[in-house]
C-alpha cells in the first residue's frame, strides 16, 4: 500500500480540494478522517461545477473508492442531500462510497447548540460555521454521542437519543420524531456502512489518499485555541480518524500563496486595507460554506514553519499564486516582533501573544503578468519564481506543486 496525505497548513481554505482532485488521479481510494460539513469546496471540471461538504471530491473519478472514516462527524440529512445532488449529475455511489460505523452523527440539536453557544455573550465567540460540529465532538467525548452504526439498531438508537436529550435538557417528547427521522435516513445510508480499519488493512496493493479538511492552525490541540475547530486536522488525525496506523509515505502540506482566515481569532499578517481588499476580490475570498468574506493577509512563514513541523510535511503545494499577479511588491513574514522588540520565529502558543506580535516582512518585487495559463515552472515570471524559491528557502521544503487557477489543468507539477 502507498499512502499520501493532503493537509491544510493554515486556517483552512487553502484550496486543498483542488490538490486532492489533481492527486486523486494517481490514487485508488480517497479517505476523509476528520471534520464534517463545516468544510466546503467547489471543484470545476470542464465547465461543470461540483460543490462538496462531506463527500471526498475523489468521487468525481468513476473508478475511485471514497471513504468517511471514524473521525468524521456526519449530518445524515445533509449527506443524503449531497449524495442526491451528485447522483443527479450521474455520479455513481454504489460499491464505491463507504462510511465507518464508528463515525459520530451530527443531530439537529447539535446545530441548535452551536448557534446558541455562539450567541451567548458569556462564551468566547468562535465564529463557527454553525453546522453543529463542536457540540457533536463534545458529545462524542462525553460518551453521549450517537454513531453511524447505531442508526440500524432501533431500540438502542431510541435509548441513545433519550439519553442525549436528557443530557442537554431537551424535551423528551421529541425523541420519537428524531428517532423516526434518523431511522429513515439510516435506511438510505445503510448500504454505505463499513468497518473501515479492516477495509484499509486489506487494501495492500492500493494507493490511498487521505484528504484533510480545515487546516493545522484550526487543530483542536495545536491550533489557535479556542479559535479552532473541534477535530484533529493535522497528520496525527489520520490514524485517530481512520484506524490506518501505518506510516504515511508522502505528506503534502497545502499553503495558499497568501493567508486567509474566517471566523474570529488572531491573524498576525492580516491586511485591513486596500491590499487586503484587493487579495479578497482577486482571490474571490468568500466562504464556500457560509459565504462570509475571508480575512486576508500576507504569507506567514512563522506560522508555516510551525505547521510544516507539526504535520511532518515532505513537500508543499502552493495554491492561488495567480491571485498575486499585479502587486508591485509581495511580502513574506519570516519573524514576529514581540512587545519588547525582540524577534522570534517561534509561533506563540498563546493567543494573547499572537494578538500583539508585529510581523517582520521580507519584501519581494511583484509581477504583472497573468500566470493562470502557465504549465511549466520555468515559464513563470522571474519574480514569481523568486517568491516560490523564498518560501522553499525559509521552510526548507520543496514546493512540488504550484496551482495557478481553479481548474485541474491549471496546475504546475515540478
Ligand atoms: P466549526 O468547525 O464550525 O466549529 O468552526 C470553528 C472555526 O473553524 C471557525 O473559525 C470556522 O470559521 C473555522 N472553520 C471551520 N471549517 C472551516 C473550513 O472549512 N475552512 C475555514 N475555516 C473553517
Amino acid at each position: 500500500m502507498y499512502s499520501t496525505a493532503v493537509l491544510g497548513c493554515a486556517w483552512g481554505d487553502e484550496a486543498k480540494a483542488k490538490i486532492v482532485d489533481v492527486l486523486a488521479g494517481e490514487s485508488d481510494i480517497v479517505v476523509r478522517f476528520q471534520g464534517g460539513n463545516n468544510a466546503g469546496h467547489t471543484i470545476k471540471v470542464g465547465n461543470e461545477k461540483f460543490v462538496f461538504h462531506l463527500i471526498p471530491s475523489g468521487i468525481l473519478y468513476p473508478d475511485k473508492i471514497c471513504i468517511l472514516g471514524s473521525g468524521v462527524v456526519i449530518d445524515p440529512f445533509k449527506l443524503i442531500e449531497e449524495i442526491d445532488a451528485l447522483k443527479s449529475k450521474n455520479i455513481i455511489f454504489k460499491n464505491r462510497f463507504f462510511i465507518d460505523a464508528r463515525a459520530h452523527i451530527v443531530l439537529p440539536l447539535h446545530k441548535e447548540l452551536d448557534g446558541k453557544y455562539e450567541q451567548n455573550s458569556k462564551q468566547t465567540r468562535i465564529g463557527t460555521t454553525k453546522r453543529g460540529i463542536g457540540p457533536c465532538y463534545s458529545d462524542a467525548y462525553a460518551r453521549t454521542g450517537i454513531r453511524f452504526g447505531d442508526l440500524f439498531k432501533t431500540d438502542y438508537l431510541k435509548n441513545r437519543v433519550s439519553n442525549i436529550f436528557s443530557y442537554h435538557n431537551y424535551p423528551v417528547k421529541e425523541v420519537d420524531l428524531v428517532v423516526k427521522k434518523l431511522t429513515k435516513a439510516g435506511k438510505q445510508l445503510e448500504q454505505y456502512l463499513k468497518q473501515i480499519p479492516y477495509f484499509l488493512d486489506e487494501c495492500t496493493d492500493k494507493h490511498v489518499l487521505f484528504e484533510g479538511a480545515q487546516g493545522a492552525l484550526l487543530d483542536i490541540n495545536f491550533g489557535t485555541y479556542p479559535f479552532v475547530t473541534s477535530s484533529h486536522t493535522i497528520a496525527g488525525g489520520i490514524p485517530i480518524g481512520t484506524g490506518y496506523a501505518k506510516k504515511i509515505d508522502r505528506v503534502v502540506g497545502v499553503f495558499k500563496s497568501y493567508y486567509t482566515r474566517v471566523g474570529e481569532g488572531p491573524f498576525p499578517t492580516e491586511l485591513n486595507n486596500e491590499t487586503g481588499n484587493k487579495i479578497r476580490t482577486r482571490g474571490n475570498e468568500f466562504g464556500s460554506t457560509t459565504g462570509r468574506p475571508r480575512r486576508c493577509g500576507w504569507f506567514d512563514a512563522v506560522a508555516a514553519k510551525y505547521t510544516s513541523m507539526i504535520n511532518g510535511i515532505d513537500e508543499i503545494a502552493l495554491t492561488l499564486l495567480d491571485v498575486l499577479s499585479g502587486f508591485e511588491t509581495v511580502n513574506i513574514c519570516n519573524k514576529y516582533i514581540l512587545k519588547n522588540n525582540e524577534e522570534t520565529d517561534e509561533f506563540p502558543y498563546s493567543n494573547f501573544d499572537l494578538e500583539i506580535v508585529k510581523p517582520k516582512y521580507i519584501e519581494l518585487p511583484g509581477w504583472e503578468e497573468d500566470i493562470s495559463q502557465i504549465k511549466n515552472f520555468d515559464d513563470l515570471p522571474k519574480n514569481a519564481k523568486q517568491y516560490v524559491h523564498k518560501i522553499e528557502e525559509i521552510l526548507k521544503v520543496k514546493v512540488s506543486i504550484v496551482s495557478v487557477g481553479a481548474k485541474r489543468d491549471q496546475t504546475i507539477i515540478r
